[in-house]
């Protein structure tokens, strides 16, 4: 592979082997490496979860971590992605996590082929998040053993959400069911071939797996005419709404919540509610992402 950059490049096999993995970090596997790797994160979008479970995943893999805060760096006098790559390549970095607002960012770095570094996909706008989506996939299997048969039911802001989209490609792979619920104007028809839209109340009931998402109103819904309480009682769980849902459902969100908006705050450490687990398991998958890499790139004394 060399990169994770998509769900889209993982075969289901590669997703089993990936999950299998992160479930014996969990259980106290631990690092492999012999040799030093060197590791840097470049998030020019914030993010609490995804860097900091990175960094930690990093950390307990015994990688050297190479500091990079966009606000200080050259990006800052008009330095591109590519020359900024290029420089932490040219010193030394083995592996580049990034988040980045432009969706495909990653596309011409792999293209140019002027890098050795392994590229791995921390977020790319509304694109997509693979990372989430494993640690999503691994909460799953946790909780049902499979995915076949299971219906996954996404609310919200279904368009701008990186999480929903690599969540339907890799579950549609898996032989889950993906159904799509929120406001019609913020679904996507481009997601149409990897899961129903429907009636958010009639869908309820129906699933295994209950996915809300944020608002996402730095990109492009607007604040103006957003009425959070109006939100929450149409397309909210809320704790009224959550009496509907199946025995032995389990609702799960990537973060961060709006409480109250989008979740009520009463259901985000509710007994179904996967929302910490999700969080820990992060780290695992992530162990398990950058060992794949270094693998596949000889890193480490690997093999
Ligand atoms: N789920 C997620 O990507 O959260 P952060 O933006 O905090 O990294």
């Amino acid at each position: 592979l060399g990169n994770l950059v998509s769900m889209a490049d993982l075969s289901t096999n590669a997703i089993g082997n990936l999950l299998d993995r992160a479930e014996e970090f969990k259980h106290g596997a631990g690092s492999r490496f012999t040799q030093p790797v060197y590791a840097v994160n470049l998030f020019f979008e914030n993010s609490t979860r995804t860097h900091t479970s990175f960094e930690m995943a990093e950390r307990k893999l015994g990688l050297n971590i190479l500091p990079f805060d966009p606000s200080t760096s050259s990006v800052t006098k008009g330095e591109t992605l590519h020359d900024t790559l290029l420089t932490l390549d040219a010193i030394g970095a083995n592996i580049a996590v990034i988040r980045h607002k432009q969706n495909r960012y990653y596309e011409p770095l792999i293209a140019g082929c002027d890098l050795n570094l392994g590229i791995i996909n921390a977020g790319d706008g509304s694109g997509e998040h693979p990372s989430q989506s494993l640690l999503d996939l691994m909460t799953i299997r946790e909780e049902f053993g499979r995915f076949t048969g299971l219906r996954i039911l996404i609310c919200g802001d279904i368009r701008h959400s990186r999480v929903a989209r690599s969540n339907a490609e890799a579950l549609g792979k898996l032989g889950a069911k993906v159904l799509f619920a929120g406001p019609q104007e913020w679904f996507d028809d481009s997601l149409s071939d990897l899961g129903e839209y429907g009636d958010w109340d009639e869908l309820l009931p129906t699933a295994d797996v209950v996915m809300m998402l944020r608002i996402q109103h730095e990109r492009g819904v607007s604040n103006d005419h957003f009425d959070p309480e109006a939100y929450a009682a149409k397309y909210g769980l809320t704790v009224q709404r959550a009496l509907h849902m199946k025995q032995g459902a389990i609702i799960m969100h990537p973060g961060p919540i709006n409480r109250g908006v989008e979740l009520a705050s009463e259901l985000v450490q509710a007994p179904n509610s996967r929302f910490v687990k999700q969080m820990q398991n992060g780290v695992y998958v992530r162990m398990a992402m950058i060992e794949r890499i270094c693998l596949d790139r000889h890193l480490g004394g690997l093999s």
